[in-house]
């Protein structure tokens, strides 16, 4: 076995060496005028292509960033409005068929009316309930306002806000949300 192997693996060296003798001699010759414009060719297309379609992936990334751009703008400008529409109804009053919110809920730090201050209820508001959302936890207040009521006030006091619309009151949670 050893000895077929290595046998073969000589007849294997000796072609490789006549083979790279024959090429060298051939190349030598022939080699400049041929590979030349087979090179340039080939170089050409080559730098070309990959520059193109970065121009083009370039291109589309700034397209998109810009999409987004606009698109979170737009998302902003909604909110901004919503927030400012759910400061208008705050101060409305009356509000639907119930008393304003403003008759009993000031926006300034430690004034009490007849309910209590909103003033930073962004914050009171997440401490509310356990395992409760600030925005849900506003939701419910304007929604159901005796599912929790806060100590120190009695229950019954505040009215329910169920003839808003869902805008409505997705507005006065946004503005709400915005008093930290
Ligand atoms: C008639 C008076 C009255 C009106 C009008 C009123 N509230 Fe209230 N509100 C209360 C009282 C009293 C409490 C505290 C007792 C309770 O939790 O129910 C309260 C509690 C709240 C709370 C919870 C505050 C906290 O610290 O946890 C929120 C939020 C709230 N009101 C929002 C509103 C919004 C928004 C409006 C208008 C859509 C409104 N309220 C209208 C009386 C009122």
């Amino acid at each position: 076995m050893w000895f077929r192997k290595r046998s073969l693996w000589l007849v294997m060296l000796v072609l490789a060496l006549a083979l790279a003798l024959a090429a060298c001699g051939g190349q030598a010759e022939e080699a400049p005028a041929a590979a030349e414009p087979a090179q340039q060719e080939e170089a050409a297309p080559a730098t070309e292509a990959p520059q193109a379609e970065e121009t083009e992936a370039t291109q589309a990334e700034a397209t998109e960033e810009m999409a987004e751009a606009t698109e979170e703008a737009q998302e902003e400008t909604g909110e901004q409005d919503l927030v400012a529409l759910g400061k208008e109804l705050f101060h409305q009053n009356p509000l639907g068929q119930n008393a304003g919110c403003v008759t009993c809920h000031s926006t300034e730090p430690g004034v009490q009316l007849v309910g209590p201050s909103l003033a930073g209820i962004a914050t009171t508001a997440a401490e509310r309930v356990d395992g409760m959302s600030a925005e849900d936890y506003i939701r419910q207040s304007i929604l159901e306002p005796n599912a929790y009521t806060v100590e120190g006030f009695p229950e019954g006091l505040m009215p329910a806000y169920t003839d808003l619309t869902p805008e409505q009151v997705d507005a006065l949670v946004a503005y709400l949300m915005t008093l930290k």
